[in-house]
């Protein structure tokens, strides 16, 4: 006989045999009953035993099992008020096929919180409990909306190296790897191949791919290796046209959710709003907001730190009713050297930050395409542009005005799902402490 699906079986299969497989989610004796939850990757469904009925051989089987063993099981349907989906299996044949140890290093049933350090630890464990796995039934979701939306609007899909032998990201540090004889580092960041790629004549790339960052945080928001979400586009006007595309994404990306995802919202209790223009505000404009709103002093060269951040959710909620915002105009001396300069304003760059739920989610530019400015602005910031002769080529045959966008997949997801740790996001974090599993 050919498996069902647990959620596929209605009153339509009464009277009618079928077979099932999948892991027992829970076990029930009430005395002359015995119930077993299976659940598969379509959701659960109740085995109902009544013992006086079963062979001895099914009943010697069913005291066998352990919660979260594998089994399958082979009987009738029969509407049943009192179960979970209204019907029940009452089973003819019921196979061990993989009996689970007792007990359990995690309480699956979401009663008892677990240590999250436990809950990794055991990720495939975690992950059978509903809520854990619905995050990532919606951050596959988010994937395929991301695709679909670079695709719609002329983007390429692109794979870049992830062995580099550098980088052109300020302050960010590199893993080295080993790489025969030579030095190499594992990529933080596309942005030199993006960069190519709209020069190459592609015009509008896009890349969805790790990223590396050998940063020592132990903070809520910082992975070693996350998924970046990066684009990059050419000739354009200026950096609005960035964010009109990245703005474009967030609210092609919620409008899809909110259709395709709203049991596992349902599940988290967040109903996010759809942006319907996010405000640009320049840094210094914040800053001043940020003085005298809540008394917090931020230097002018410096950038917001996490509170920062907060407080600037805070206030774009309260006055605009939005959750994300668009914070513009960075201080130059806090921008790596590729970010364009506004004309006349040495101190300042054509970039953003984008803020979502007091989180920064993404960082975009204008990039400096101009061969003679960009070396200036490199020598500027300590960089040899001509040591990095790859990156420089670029620029000397032909280099559109350009910008683009990194966005961090693992950040959008915490912030969309309001998790308490970036770590919940991502199938696998990897940590300055975590490497396994
Ligand atoms: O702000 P970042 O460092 O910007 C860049 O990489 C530039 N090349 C982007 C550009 O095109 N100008 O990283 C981009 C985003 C951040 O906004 C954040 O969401 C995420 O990547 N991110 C991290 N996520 C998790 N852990 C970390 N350690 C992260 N570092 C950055
Ligand atoms: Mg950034």
């Amino acid at each position: 006989m050919e498996r069902i699906l647990a959620n596929d079986i209605g009153e339509r299969h009464a009277g009618k045999s079928v077979l099932v497989s999948g892991w027992v989610s829970d076990i029930r004796d009430l005395g002359g009953l015995k119930f077993l939850i299976l659940k598969d990757r379509s959701g659960t469904i109740q085995i109902t035993m009544p013992k006086k009925e079963m062979t001895k051989e099914i009943m010697e089987t069913a005291e066998q099992i352990t919660k979260e063993s594998v089994i399958s099981a082979e009987g009738k349907v029969q509407g049943a008020k009192q179960a979970p989906r209204g019907v029940e299996i009452i089973p003819e044949k019921l196979q061990l096929i993989s009996k689970a140890q007792a007990p359990i290093p995690l309480d699956l049933s979401g009663k008892i919180k677990s240590d999250l350090s436990v809950r990794l630890d055991y990720r495939f464990l975690d992950l059978r409990n509903p809520k854990s796995l619905a995050i990532f039934k919606i951050r596959s979701k988010m994937f395929k909306l991301i695709t679909d939306f670079y695709d719609s609007q002329g983007f390429t899909a692109i794979q870049t190296p992830k062995i580099t032998s550098a980088g052109v990201e300020s302050g960010a540090e590199l893993f080295p790897v080993v790489y025969f004889d030579k030095e190499a580092f594992l990529s933080q960041s596309p942005q030199i191949y993006k960069q190519m790629m709209v020069c190459a004549g592609f015009e509008r790339v896009y890349e969805i791919a790790p990223v590396f960052r050998a940063e020592k945080s132990h903070t809520t928001r910082h992975l070693t290796e996350f998924t970046g979400v990066d684009f990059e586009m050419g000739f354009i006007r200026g950096e609005n046209d960035v964010m009109d595309v990245i703005e474009g994404m967030c609210r092609y990306i919620l409008e899809g959710l909110k259709k395709e995802c709203a049991p596992e919202f349902e599940m988290f209790g967040v109903n996010p709003t759809i942006p319907k223009k996010i405000p640009r505000i320049e840094m210094s404009e914040i800053k001043k907001i940020l003085a005298e709103k809540y008394g917090k002093k931020i230097p002018e060269d410096e950038d917001l730190d996490a509170e920062g951040e907060e407080f600037v959710g805070k206030y774009i909620k309260e006055k605009y009713n939005e959750e994300f915002v668009f914070v513009t105009a960075y201080p130059w001396k806090k921008r790596p050297f590729y970010h364009m300069r506004p004309e006349g304003k040495a101190d300042l760059t054509k970039s953003f930050d984008l803020i979502w739920n007091g989180v920064e989610i993404a960082t975009g530019a204008q990039r400096e395409h101009r061969y003679e400015i960009l070396k200036q602005q490199a020598k500027e910031k300590g960089v040899d542009l001509d040591a990095m002769k790859s990156y420089a080529d670029i620029f000397k045959y032909g280099a559109p005005p350009h910008g683009g966008v990194g966005l961090g997949l693992d950040r959008m997801v915490e912030q969309l799902l309001k998790l308490d740790n970036v770590r919940e996001a991502i199938l696998l974090p990897r940590d300055p402490e975590r490497l396994t599993p």
